[in-house]
């Protein structure tokens, strides 16, 4: 096989109380990237046209991510990796991370899966550098594992995947742009030690409402006293939709990763509609193109298949 197709999921990071140590994949939208081994050593990068990416392996997420593999694998190789954007830029969706883990992922099963998926990770976290300057994997390791996870720690790298309840998510993503490292130059450098014990409270909430298929305590725990009080001023419409959501009888939600991306979480498909027609009411209003997503969790993460 020197050919395969790959489907890489738009992730959420940080779960509303787990900044940079949660996040969980969606089954849709994923980015769709081709990959295949080439006689010359090196990287190759062409893009669909919705998106100018950059074509330079060391400025591409992917290429970074790439080149890091190849350093471990040690050997000459070529790769030429197309991607097919499906997610945007910017989104607060794991844009960066989808194609980072997309192509490690994709050259890995080309290689026949010689390393692990935590050797994985830390390959992708290359592309986040480049995205944001900064290597976090709340986005990469649900890419990579699917489901939910809990980075521990990320140096060293000390992954949690958790088992979670069936859980629908619906996203609004307003079509304005928040650069990951704008959102997060803005954030306070120190916090009180009276919001610590709230965010500590709430994200072992969390992480035991998950392992409990406990909704209520995933509700009562999806609450952010340190980072949403200042990121949420950037999205218009960002209080309304939450408030909104929670009456329809939502779980709960918040920004999806650096925003500008809403979701929430619901435990029936029913009031997962219900949260989606309220977030197009919102941005209606409001006079802002979005774009909305009804989902669940992914389970699989990035699913390669081979061509011929
Ligand atoms: N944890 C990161 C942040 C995720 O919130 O800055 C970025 O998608």
């Amino acid at each position: 096989m020197n050919k395969v197709t790959i489907h890489a999921p738009a992730t959420i990071a940080n779960l509303v109380c787990g900044f940079d140590i949660l996040g969980l994949a969606l089954e849709a939208p994923y980015d769709i990237m081709e990959m295949r081994l080439k006689e010359e050593p090196g990287i190759t990068l062409s893009s669909s046209a919705a998106y100018d990416l950059p074509t330079n392996p060391e400025d591409n997420v992917a290429g970074a991510s790439l080149l890091a593999l190849m350093e471990a694998y040690g050997k000459p190789i070529g790769f030429h990796v197309h991607i097919d954007k499906q997610i945007k830029p910017g989104s607060g969706l794991g844009s960066s991370a989808a194609s980072s883990a997309g192509a490690v992922v994709g050259a890995n099963h080309l290689l026949g899966n010689i390393f692990s998926k935590e050797d994985l990770v830390r390959f992708a976290m290359n592309g986040e550098k480049v995205a944001s300057g900064v290597k976090h994997a709340d986005n990469i390791t649900p890419c990579i594992y699917g489901g939910v996870t809990l980075i521990r720690s990320i140096f060293p790298l000390d992954i949690v995947p958790l088992a979670a309840p069936p859980l629908y998510v619906t996203v609004v993503h307003p079509q304005i742009e928040v650069k990951t490292s704008d959102a997060r130059q803005i954030l306070r450098k120190e916090v009180l030690l009276k919001d610590a014990i709230k965010q500590w409270g709430n994200i072992a909430g969390l992480v035991s409402g998950f392992l409990k298929n406990d909704y209520g305590l995933i509700g009562r725990s999806l609450e952010d006293v340190i980072i949403e009080p200042v990121r949420s001023i950037l999205i218009p419409g960002f209080d309304e939709v939450k408030q909104h959501c929670k009456d329809a009888g939502a779980l709960g939600g918040g920004i999806s990763g650096s925003g500008p991306s809403i979701f929430m979480l619901s435990e029936q498909a029913s009031t997962a509609q219900k949260v989606e027609a309220i977030m197009k009411q919102v941005y209606e209003r409001l006079g802002i193109d979005y774009r909305t997503y009804v989902t669940t969790i992914g389970s699989a993460g990035v699913r390669v298949e081979p061509m011929c």
